[in-house]
């Protein structure tokens, strides 16, 4: 792929178009339920207008925008292979997506145009994107870069997972991490972690409710002032939280998760 930076830095529309391309193919190769392949092309489109939007507000050195925009466009590109090799997104029960990724990049050529200090970038944000928590010892240029994908990728996360969970039940197994949607599995440490203003982990899920108390912790792995408004005003985050039990050992975290939405929108300090 021969692309054109320096003339237009936030100009990727031809690796978006290699990325529809590759999206494509590997639809064409999936025997079974395509709709969580389609799902992943729509997530990394909706990841992309998050990061430009952070780019905009955030990052002010040319080189490092596009290096998100592209991070952020090729984050998920293992999710395709991942699934129709092992049928699940659950890096536990496969793969690591990330790591994945960062191979598959460097194997598809399609960075080739991009200088070696984009590559870099982008590789090493593809690579971390699904970590619990970035090396300490990450270049600063390089964490910047994978903090704006890992905030893009969460905002958009909220969206995915209300469109599901606002929608009829059964859930789909695949975008559910496969946790059982039973009222009666809860994670303690879950709950703790919301309670103490942490973010929960994904090895502690043990249920759908559980997944909904983690991604209301978000809140708190947001790294931008302009991505922690868009998480505080996202009504994907309102509702994916005011669906837990309002009573029973869920109540104590929704409220307090709700309620330091409400003060990041307000500016006011909470629980
Ligand atoms: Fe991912």
């Amino acid at each position: 792929m021969n692309t054109t930076f320096p003339h237009d830095p936030a100009d990727i529309s031809a690796h978006e178009d290699w990325f529809a391309a590759y999206a494509q193919r590997q639809y064409a190769r999936c025997p079974g339920d395509v709709s969580p392949l389609r799902l992943k092309r729509d997530h990394t489109f909706g990841v992309l207008a998050h990061a430009r939007t952070i780019v905009a507000e955030d990052i002010d050195d040319p080189l490092t925008a596009r290096a998100c925009l592209l991070a952020a466009l090729y984050h998920d590109v293992a999710r395709f292979e991942q699934y129709l090799r092992y049928d699940t997104f659950r890096d536990k029960d496969s793969r690591n997506h990330g790591l994945w990724g960062s191979a598959i990049l460097r194997h598809a050529g399609c960075l080739d145009g991009e200088s070696p200090a984009i590559r870099r970038l982008v590789r090493a944000a593809v690579a971390l994107h699904n970590r619990y928590a970035l090396p300490a010892r990450l270049p600063a240029e390089a964490a910047r870069v994978t903090q704006v994908v890992r905030d893009a990728d969460k905002l958009d996360i909220l969206r995915v997972m209300d469109e599901h969970l606002s929608g009829p039940r059964p859930y789909c197994p695949t975008v559910v991490l496969g946790l059982p949607d039973d009222p009666g599995r809860v994670s303690d440490i879950v709950l703790a972690d919301a309670l103490a203003g942490r973010v929960a982990a994904y090895a502690d899920l043990t249920s759908v409710n559980d997944f909904r108390v983690l991604l209301g912790t978000w809140l708190h792995d947001m790294h931008f002032s302009c991505s922690r408004r868009l998480f505080a005003a996202s009504a994907h985050a309102v509702r994916l939280i005011a669906g837990l039990p309002s009573s029973g050992p869920y109540a104590a975290a929704r409220a307090c998760l709700l309620a330091r939405l409400e003060a990041v929108r307000t500016d006011r300090p909470t629980c």
